[in-house]
């Protein structure tokens, strides 16, 4: 079977440019580009030409954050590595990074065989692992050496869920000094999450169990707290430091700040804090429990604060924290006590239109989506330029997008294994056509013609912000 395919006419946008080019994609990777109509493009063949004129052509999108099978809460993240990176490649992502999970008295070792136990061979598009350290200790910290120097260069702890992942001071402190030492980036749940058990014990004792407490108790305050002392801890360490899933503007105030001061601060968030708010977790009967993760949804005027970190380069990512649970029988946990619902939203198949709707809203430019979405992802765990960007040499993981076409978010036509979808009804201008990975066509002109493992676990290097 010949590997050469040519994609004529489209706009190629990447984080740096947007031309008219052609594509031409040999053994996997992109072989070369040349201006559409030139005498150069015209000279270039190939045994299979896709049409993309009128359309988009964009590097495959990069989520650094997603938790297929994740176990939380007595049970899994609804999404396998099977359904959820074939709905991940449905939404135009062709490689995620899932967080292999360290429970405590294991070794990071056991853990990380376990998640690649869970995704070998099952995954549709290429992916790699962060690790969840929830036990710091002599050996962990050693074990951190030897997981940078094969691949997993990044490590995710907790300031919140005591008892089950959470680190205090003393054991972030000191994977914040290895990290410094061996190149890994600490990425941090950043919530007093001793200070929030405090309020959800206080809310249960006055009848307060609604879903809607549960932003409630989880304050603003407490995630701008627990932010900045990630922060001082890690200039303490002398290392650098990424937060995950921002969503209080004080929290934003603290980055912004962090990086005026020059420090190697780096933070993502998520479509969910960019489109939703707390009035979806105070939907009736029990429906805001389809809302509830952690850090929790915010008031709507949160929101500009987010949108206008992204521009000022304040957050540097928008990844989506997928981790799925259905509402029925798994929601449903937390009827009558909203601390036991199940943390996390379903959302890897819609990031990359949500965030094509917010180009068309006027919050980012079309490149803006390209580096958040991408490139700058790619970069912070150390895939850059194999994945995230179109040029000669990097592996073939583009999408074929459809800017005019319209579409409706639903439950009913997602491909996510998971009974809601969390933008049930909302109108998106713009959808994926065709996906390649690696060259291979996953996505066919909105046909599912990819299988399970063809998705390869691929290593990563440090973070590239980093001398
Ligand atoms: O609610 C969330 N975010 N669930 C996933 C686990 C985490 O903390 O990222
Ligand atoms: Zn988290
Ligand atoms: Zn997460
Ligand atoms: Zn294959």
């Amino acid at each position: 079977m010949s590997s050469r395919t040519l994609i004529r006419g489209g706009l190629v946008i990447t984080a740096a440019d947007e031309t008219h080019a052609d594509i031409l994609i040999e053994d996997g990777r992109i072989a070369a580009l040349a201006a559409t109509g030139t005498p150069a493009a015209e000279a270039l063949t190939a045994d299979r030409v896709i049409d993309a004129t009128g359309k988009y052509v964009i590097p495959g999108g990069v989520d650094a954050h997603t938790h297929m099978e994740l176990p939380f809460g007595g049970t899994f993240a609804s999404d396998t590595f099977e359904t959820g990176t074939r709905a991940a490649a449905w939404g135009g992502t062709t490689t995620v990074v899932d967080f292999a999970v360290q429970s405590v008295g294991q070794s990071l070792r056991a853990g990380l065989d376990a998640w690649h136990a869970k995704a070998e061979g099952n995954c549709a598009i290429d992916y790699g692992f962060h690790m969840i350290v929830s036990d710091v200790n002599q050996e962990t910290l050693k074990e951190m050496d030897l997981l940078v120097e094969e691949g997993v260069t990044s490590f995710k702890q907790f300031m919140a869920y005591p008892g089950v992942f959470y680190s205090d001071d003393g054991q972030i402190l000191r994977a914040m000094q290895r990290s410094a030492e061996n190149g890994g980036l600490i990425m941090m749940h950043a919530e007093n999450g001793i200070a929030i058990d405090v309020l959800v014990e206080q809310a249960l004792a006055r009848g307060e169990t609604d879903p809607r407490y549960h932003g409630e108790v989880r304050k603003a305050l407490l995630e701008a707290e627990a932010t900045h002392r990630a922060i001082r801890l890690a200039q303490v360490a002398g290392a650098p430091l990424y937060v995950v899933h921002v969503s209080a503007m004080e929290a934003v105030a603290e980055l912004a700040r962090a990086r005026d001061e020059g420090l190697p601060v780096f933070a993502e968030t998520c479509p969910q804090y960019l489109f939703l708010s707390t009035d979806n977790l105070a939907e009736p009967d029990f429906e805001g429990a389809k809302y509830v993760c952690s850090t929790p949804l915010r008031p709507k005027e949160h929101q500009a604060k987010l949108w206008q970190g992204l521009r000022t380069d304040d957050l540097q990512v928008v990844s989506t924290d997928h981790c799925p649970f259905c509402f029925v029988g798994q929601k449903e946990l937390g009827r009558g006590d909203f601390s036991k619902i199940p943390n996390g939203l379903p959302g890897v198949e819609n990031r990359m239109d949500l965030l094509h709707q917010a180009v068309l809203d006027g919050h980012i430019s079309r490149r803006r989506w390209i580096e958040i979405a991408c490139a700058t992802p790619a970069r912070m765990f150390g895939l850059y330029p194999k994945k995230g960007t179109i040029a000669p040499g990097a592996d073939a993981d583009v999408v074929i997008y459809d800017p005019h076409a319209e579409q409706v978010l639903s439950a009913e036509t997602h491909h996510m294994n998971v009974d809601y979808s969390a933008y049930e009804g909302k109108r998106i201008t713009g959808r994926v056509e065709t996906v390649l990975s690696r060259g291979v066509p996953v996505i066919t002109e909105r046909e599912y013609t990819g299988h399970a493992g063809h998705g390869v676990y691929t290593p990563r290097s440090t973070c590239q912000y980093l001398g």
